[in-house]
């Protein structure tokens, strides 16, 4: 079975192919960051509208790349949410218009267990069950996976996601949109020890996160001292440090609480080399093990989503022909996939 994958919940549009027996077929991904970055963020109006521009020229490179047709699918997936609504109704109406015109089934896919899924697109998938960490630009999910679809929340953020703290940090900071990848490089040169900010809400029991507090530590932090290169690094690095650990300390706990020594993480922050550094040294510590997905598949993608919905589809889920984007969509109503 192969199934064509759609993404456009937010600021990059996603399509691949992905075929039950082979793995993934192809896939491309059109990133609009210049497109906002005269913004400092994403402006949902001028998403949509290059969604619309770019996704059906995309379909046809990827369906190019995996030397298929249309007649070679048995499924078309997209993003139905969460995400930003115009921008997600744009890859409904495009995935479930194909299905009809082509008679295939429609899968309406959850972006974050898209990103959830997509350690499993790996040579060596983590097996059943895990905690799994999400830490994305719109998300900071602690969630206990028994299996595909049986997703208890263990804890989110309150606030900002961690993803969003990183961007809006970077911007206190004079850094470009998106702004988490310059500010993890930029804390590279910086010395662990000249500043130290909080690690919110790990003093207190619980498994939820609070981040907007770090911001305006920072914000404090930059205004208290001078403005050279190495006091810009060194906050930079007393901010990731402190969203690192704190991640950390939340997974260990989250760990504990299901005695499960398995853990994954997943969305955009799960690029960063310092999270990684640090959790494999925590499940070291702890006689376990980390998963998380090749760095392009980290942040968003289509090779998750048609992952995803092929997951779905072989358990008989399809949608009717309505055109749905869902801007909150929790990933503990989706259906359990029983093996
Ligand atoms: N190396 C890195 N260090 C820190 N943050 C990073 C890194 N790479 C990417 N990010 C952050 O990841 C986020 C983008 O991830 P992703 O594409 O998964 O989010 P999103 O799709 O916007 O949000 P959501 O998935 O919650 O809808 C941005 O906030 C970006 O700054
Ligand atoms: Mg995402």
């Amino acid at each position: 079975m192969r199934i064509l994958g759609i993404e456009t919940s937010c600021d990059e549009t996603g399509v691949a192919i992905y075929d039950d027996e082979k793995g993934l077929l192809a896939h491309q991904l059109y990133s609009q960051v210049k497109l906002h970055a005269d913004y400092g963020g994403v402006v949902p109006e001028l998403a949509s509208r290059d969604h619309v521009k770019k996704t059906i020229p995309l379909i046809k490179a990827t369906l190019a790349e995996a030397g298929l047709t249309p007649s070679d699918l048995d499924g078309v997936a997209y993003t139905a949410g969460p995400g930003l609504v115009g921008a997600l109704l744009v890859g409904a109406t495009i995935g479930r218009s194909l299905a009809y015109a082509w008679n295939l089934p429609a899968v309406a896919v959850h972006h974050m267990e898209g990103h959830l899924l997509a350690p499993m697109l790996e040579d060596t998938p983590p097996p059943f069950p895990f905690i799994a960490l999400l830490v994305s630009g719109g998300h900071t999910l602690l969630v206990e996976v028994k299996a595909i679809g049986e997703y208890q929340i263990l804890g989110e953020s309150i606030d900002d996601a961690a993803g969003e703290a990183f961007d809006k940090t970077a911007k206190l900071m004079g850094l470009d949109y998106p702004g988490g990848p310059l500010l993890s490089k930029l804390a590279e040169k910086g010395d662990s020890a000249r500043f130290t900010f909080p690690r919110p809400m790990t003093t207190v029991p619980g498994l939820d996160f609070s981040f907007s507090g770090l911001k305006t530590f920072t914000a404090n932090t930059i205004a208290a001292n001078d403005n050279d290169d190495q006091t810009r690094a060194d906050i930079a690095r007393a901010f990731e440090d402190a969203v690192v650990d704190t991640l950390a300390i939340k997974c260990k706990r989250a760990l504990k609480q299901c005695h499960m020594k398995r853990l994954v993480i997943a969305g955009g922050v799960s690029a960063n080399r310092h999270l990684r550094v640090k959790l494999e040294a925590l499940m070291t510590s702890l006689g376990g093990e980390v998963y998380y997905p090749r760095t392009e598949f980290c942040t968003d993608n289509g090779a998750m989503i048609a992952y995803a919905g092929m997951q779905r589809l072989k358990n008989g889920e399809h949608n009717d022909l309505g055109v749905k984007g869902f801007p909150r969509w929790p990933i503990d109503q989706l259906m359990t996939i029983k093996s």
